[in-house]
């Protein structure tokens, strides 16, 4: 049960994950039964509820009780799970977390007003629960997510888009939402300007590397593994950083094949030319340099966590940095 027992700050014993599962299955509902039920699905299919994770393990940095903070850490994954939603509208992705996406279930006019609606109503919950600059920091969020998105659908094809302009789109389309998740624990557990700066420049840190990951999970790891279409950015035509790492590097038969794989990307022959243009990738140092790359955010994110001391919840923080680059590592043996 909520609120009894269970979590406190630095007992080891105490399951995050678990508590916010037990938050969505008891509290979730809004005053639309079409519209909590895909939420609800898109809940229950799982996810690895980071966000809600980074918020409360920045409260407990601070010496707050994380509990306390459940509804601000469930309203973090609510707003992810909105963009997912819409996510796979864009990317037009039919699987999510290993079931059918929103838009397979529902279809795209739903799946829009559904995380439409989300917004609206974690909005109007969090301005009516929250003191300044929690909603001003959620809204900002939003709109920089959408705003990554934008900027990302216009660089798509784009071979020339710079490492530069990438990081500008994962910053906003990713990391503001890790940023705003640290930040806001911090700031609800009463912490120094100082340590909200930390957990915020952290979780903007490790969005980036987590971005990244994305980006070689996508090249690298099976459908099965992941719940979620593989190698859909290439058949997409997104600028990923494998992708623009790879053509630092790149033969002039790599950059030929995908160009025109890029010229007909839903052509019968595009299964077989991303797997050919996975491999072009590899060969050209596309992964190693992406691993490199998400090495040195995990490290950035590490060395912003120094203002916070030593309690556990950094630990735990770095911990979950450091992952990111065990799987890179993993994927690029
Ligand atoms: C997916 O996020 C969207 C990205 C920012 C890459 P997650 O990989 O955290 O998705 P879930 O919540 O575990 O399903
Ligand atoms: C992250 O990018 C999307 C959001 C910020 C919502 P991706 O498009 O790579 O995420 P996945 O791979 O679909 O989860
Ligand atoms: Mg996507
Ligand atoms: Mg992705």
């Amino acid at each position: 049960m909520i609120g009894t027992s269970g979590v406190r700050a630095g007992d080891n014993n105490r399951d995050l994950y678990a508590l916010v599962e037990e938050f969505f299955r008891t509290t979730f509902a809004t005053d639309n039964a079409l519209i909590t039920e895909a939420v609800r699905r898109m809940l229950a299919a799982g996810g690895k509820r980071l966000r809600p994770r980074l918020t409360l393990l920045a409260a407990e940095a601070n010496g707050a009780d994380p509990e306390a903070q459940l509804p601000l850490a469930a309203y973090m994954e609510l707003i992810h799970v909105g963009t997912l939603i819409h996510d796979d509208v864009v990317d037009r992705a039919d699987t999510r977390r290993g079931v059918n996406s929103t838009a397979v279930d529902y279809g795209n006019r739903v799946s829009v007003l559904a995380g439409d609606y989300l917004f609206a109503w974690i909005f109007k919950n969090v301005t009516a629960s929250y003191p300044a600059p929690i909603p001003h920091i959620l809204s900002s969020t939003l709109a920089d997510i959408t705003d990554g998105e934008v900027l990302q659908l216009r660089a798509l094809g784009n071979l020339e888009l710079p490492l530069a302009g990438y990081i500008e789109v994962v910053l906003k389309k990713t990391a503001s939402l890790f940023a705003a998740s640290a930040e806001c624990g911090a700031i609800m557990a009463g912490a120094s300007t100082l340590r909200v700066k930390a957990l915020r420049d952290f979780g903007l840190y490790f969005g980036v590397a987590f971005q990244m990951l994305d980006d070689l999970l996508d090249m690298t790891a099976s459908e099965a593994e992941l719940g979620k279409p593989i190698g859909n950015d290439l058949r997409e035509r997104k600028m990923t950083i494998p992708l623009i790492l790879a053509l630092e590097d790149a033969t002039p038969e790599f950059r030929t094949r995908l160009e025109r794989h890029f010229g007909d990307p839903d052509g019968p022959g595009a299964g077989e030319a991303i797997r050919a243009l996975v491999a072009d990738v590899g060969e050209a140092g596309g992964l190693r340099k992406t691993r490199e790359a998400i090495a040195g955010y995990v490290e950035r994110a590490k060395m912003s966590l120094a203002p916070l001391g030593s309690v556990p919840a950094r630990a735990e923080l770095a911990a979950l940095a450091d992952g990111l680059s065990r799987d890179s590592i993993a994927r690029t043996r």
